[in-house]
Order: structure tokens, then sequence, then C-alpha cells
């Protein structure tokens, strides 16, 4: 600390003379603005004056650039007249420098506070003004367009790459009888395996669809064999919703019944599915698995995306446990199988005639596993941050 050196002193010869010329009116920006003047008053006429004279330059800039700078003339962080005031009290007199220092931090909010108001006018009024006028030089906005869903995406590839292999589409109802939802599919009325289809009635005997299934019985009641179709729809269950379960998802279900249908076609079309949808590189397996509808049942599984298989990932901490499939190295698909002579007789074909293969897959599931969302409720949720990324 130098004992002669002088403290920046604010007064109004500081500033221009014409920023107080015209009628500047600050109190238009600050109600207050005359008791802030009275305020710093009782700590100098001099400061007085000059925050007087910066608040009526404030005021009166006629545009954004000239505010800026007059702002950095008041406050500019090197050379601002209030920032070297600031920055000198420590030359300041010991008994003088606590009331000059509040006296100045004072001054330097208000100032801040007028500036930032006479902005927002200034803004107003050239929003105002550009609001009348057409500039025909700029270039034409974009309308913004919005594209499809996720979903819809998945929905409509799947739909593409079946209708290659044959197949088209058959829509079934919502709101569907229990005796197509369950009974005509071999579900037996006490069954365990009508747990994991708990769902909403509407009657006693109609209910929110559990699955896209029934599409078949219904198909199979109006039409002959051989038949080659595809389910897509909305499906409902009474779940506890949490990250992998939801009270309303979307399945398509696939058919294909005439004579001597095999397991291995359901095996050669399942891969093509699985190829398309996860690249050439996956490799799949399909391991039994009890649905009431079909015998054999199976589930079909793919390597894990994450990890190709592997069940572990390297990252930049070391070896750990794949996230995605849990270690496994597998992820399940959809559930699979040949048709069940029992769900045949329930619509009128004779099994000793023909023969079938169906699947069913859940389209949040396939989307999940091919582009790793970890968040089923994302789907639902319309939030576009998570939209536009597909
Ligand atoms: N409908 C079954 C479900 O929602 C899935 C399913 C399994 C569909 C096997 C099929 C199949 O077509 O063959 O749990």
């Amino acid at each position: 600390m130098t004992a002669d050196r002088q403290p920046h002193p604010l007064a109004a010869g500081l500033l221009p003379a014409n920023w107080d010329e015209g009628t500047p009116d600050p109190g238009r920006l600050a109600p207050e603005h005359a008791a802030h003047v009275g305020e710093l008053q009782r700590a100098g006429a001099d400061l007085a004056a000059f925050f007087a004279r910066a608040a009526n330059g404030l005021a009166a800039a006629a545009d954004l650039p000239e505010l800026d700078e007059r702002h950095t003339t008041l406050l500019g962080r090197e050379r601002g007249h209030v920032t070297l005031a600031l920055g000198d009290l420590p030359h300041v007199p010991l008994e003088e420098r606590k009331r000059l220092g509040r006296a100045y931090n004072l001054a330097k909010r208000w100032l801040g506070e007028l500036e930032a108001a006479q902005r927002r006018a200034l803004e107003q009024e050239r929003e105002a003004r550009g609001a009348g006028m057409l500039d025909v030089t700029l270039p034409g906005r974009r309308p913004w367009v919005g594209h499809r869903h996720v979903l819809a995406q998945i929905r409509e590839e799947l739909l593409d790459l079946f209708h290659g292999l044959g197949y088209s589409v058959y829509t079934s109802p919502e709101v569907e009888h229990e005796a197509y939802n369950f009974g005509k599919l071999n579900f037996p009325p006490d069954h365990p395996a009508r747990d994991a289809h708990d769902t909403y009635f509407v009657s006693d005997t109609r209910l929110l669809r559990t699955h896209t299934s029934p599409g078949w019985v219904r198909a199979m009641e109006e039409r002959r064999p051989p038949l080659r179709l595809v389910f897509p729809g909305r499906v409902y269950r009474a779940e506890q919703v949490d990250a992998s379960h939801m009270d309303q998802f979307h399945q398509v279900d696939g058919l294909f019944v005439a004579r001597d249908v095999s397991m291995a076609d359901l095996k050669g079309t399942l891969n093509t599915f699985a190829r398309s949808i996860l690249g050439a590189g996956v490799r799949t397996r399909m391991i039994p698995i009890y649905f009431p509808f079909v015998e054999p049942g199976a589930q079909l599984d793919a390597s894990c995306v994450n990890c190709a298989g592997e069940g572990r990932t390297r990252g930049p901490d070391g070896e750990r446990r794949c996230a995605v499939c849990k270690g496994s190295g597998w992820l399940e698909l959809l559930g699979a199988g040949m048709v069940h002579p029992n769900v045949f007789r329930a619509v009128g074909y004779d099994p000793e005639e023909v023969t079938g293969f169906a699947f069913g897959m859940g389209l949040e599931r396939i989307a999940m596993v091919r582009h790793g969302i970890p968040e089923i409720r994302l789907f639902l949720e319309n939030d576009m941050r998570f939209l536009s990324q597909f």
C-alpha cells in the first residue's frame, strides 16, 4: 500500500457533460432513483453528482451499442470508473474506507440495475419496431417438421421386413373378448399362465387385450389356410410400472399356417428378423419356454448388442460385467413356437391337416435392445430431448 497514491475519486467531471443533455429520466427505470441519489449524498456531494450523471447517461442511451459503451465507462471490468474506485479503496484512510466502500458498492449495484432496465426497454422498443416490418432479404424460416416416433419407426421397419417375406397386416380390437384373449388360445380358466396377463376388464367377459395373439384366432376363424399374417398393435397389462414394465405397450405377432410348416421355417424366419434388426453379425439362440398357445414354445435370444455376447465390457477403469445383459451375453427378444393343436381345433382347423408357427415381440423391447434405451417410460413421456435422438 502506498501512502502517496491518490484514490480514484468519483466525481461528475469524469463523465461527459452531454450525458445530462435532453431530459433523461432514470426514475422511469428505477422508481427509487431519487432516494438513491439522496442516500449517496450523505456519503459525499461529488459521489452523488457522479451517480446522478451516470444514471442520466444510462437512461439516455439511444441504442444498445451506446448503452454498452456507457456501461463499460462506468462498470467495465478493467477501466470502469466505479471499478477503479473500488479497487483503490485500500488507499483510502481507514476511518473513511468503510463508509465510502458501502456507498461505492451501492452505486455499483444501482447502476447495474439501471443498465439492465434500460437494456430491456431498448430491446422491447426494437422488437416493437421490428414487428411491423418485413425484411424481404432475410432467408426464409424453415418450418419445424417433426418425424415419426421411434416406436412407429421400428413398427414400419418390421412390417416392411415381413411384407418382404410375404406377410400381410391384420389388425384386431384392443377391447377383446376373454375367449379370444385367453380361452381359444388354450389358456385354461384357472391356469397360472394367466397370472402374467393380469389386465383391465371392461365387463365380465370383455377386457383390454394383453397381447396381439388374439388376432390369430380372429384371422383363422375368418379365413382358410394358408395364412401368413402379422398383427401389430397396442396391448395392456395391469403392471406395477417401473423401468422395464408399463401398463400399455406395443406388440407385433406373426403367424404362418400351411401344410408342413416346420420349426426350421420358424428358425429361419426369426434369424432373418434378428439380423435385419440388430445387424448381420448378431448370433441367436432358441431356448424352450412355456406358452399355452404353442407347442413346443421357444424364446429367441440375441447376442448382447453392448458386449457382443461376451458378458463383459472393458472401459478406462478396467473390465466389468456388461450392464445391458447383466453378464449373461444374451438378450431376450421374443416368444415363438409351433401353433398348439388345441388352438387349431378352437378355430375349426384340422391339426392333422395344417401346421403353423407363430411369434410375438414387444416393440418397446426391440427398440430398447437396438438403441440401448434403459427405461421404457421414455417412450410415452413425449420429451423432445429423447424423441429427437431417433
Ligand atoms: N403373446 C405372448 C405374450 O405376450 C408372446 C408370444 C409368445 C407370442 C409366443 C407368440 C408366440 O406368437 O408364439 O407374452
